[in-house]
């Protein structure tokens, strides 16, 4: 290898060393727990969005329902099949993930956040 490979493989070690943080939290992403290891509404078959767009961006659903009820007062969520829902975390989502151990706080866990929603909004029939 010539001097110019090597500051090639020197300088693509470093960029993978740097970014590191990044991608791992994008591997863990993919490694989320499957469907065996949640546990899923039986009250319905659908979310109110697909599954991928929910797994992926439920958290900016959530904050662009909150800030539309709270600050706009616009309480209406129209899905991408048509469905009309109440923008609201406890009556709407949870109303059908009623076990929220099992499904939220278990991917929580894996994935390593822990929203703090649950300091002031309360899940239908408790749960830590
Ligand atoms: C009408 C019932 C219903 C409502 C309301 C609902 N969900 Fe779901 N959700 C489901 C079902 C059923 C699935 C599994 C869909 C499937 O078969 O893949 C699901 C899937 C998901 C997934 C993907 C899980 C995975 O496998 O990766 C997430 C995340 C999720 N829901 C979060 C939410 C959040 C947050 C809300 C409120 C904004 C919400 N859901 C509202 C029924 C619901
Ligand atoms: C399949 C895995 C999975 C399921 C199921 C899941 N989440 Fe999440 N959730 C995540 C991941 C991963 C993140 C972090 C995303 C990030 O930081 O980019 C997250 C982040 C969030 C956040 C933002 C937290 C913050 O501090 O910014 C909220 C709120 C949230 N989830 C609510 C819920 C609710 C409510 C449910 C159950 C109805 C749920 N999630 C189910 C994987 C999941
Ligand atoms: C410090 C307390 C507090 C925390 C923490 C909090 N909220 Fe709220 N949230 C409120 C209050 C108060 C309202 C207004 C209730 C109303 O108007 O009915 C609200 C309203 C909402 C609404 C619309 C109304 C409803 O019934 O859901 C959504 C969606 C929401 N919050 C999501 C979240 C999410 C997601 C988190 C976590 C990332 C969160 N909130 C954390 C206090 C809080």
């Amino acid at each position: 290898m010539g001097d110019k490979g090597k500051i090639l493989l020197g300088l693509a070690v470093f960029v993978i060393l740097v970014t590191f943080p990044f991608w791992s939290r994008l591997a863990a992403g993919d490694a989320l727990p499957g469907r065996a290891e949640l546990e899923y509404p039986t009250n319905s078959e659908a979310c109110v969005e697909d599954t991928e767009y929910m797994r992926a961006s439920h958290m900016d659903l959530l904050s662009q329902w909150r800030d539309d009820l709270v600050r706009d007062g616009n309480p209406d969520y129209v899905s991408a099949s048509g469905e009309t829902y109440y923008k609201s975390l406890t009556k709407t989502c949870m109303s059908c993930h009623e076990d929220r151990d099992a499904f939220c706080t278990r991917c929580h866990d894996y994935a390593d956040v822990q929203p703090t929603c649950w300091e002031c909004h309360t899940t239908p029939g408790g749960g830590a």
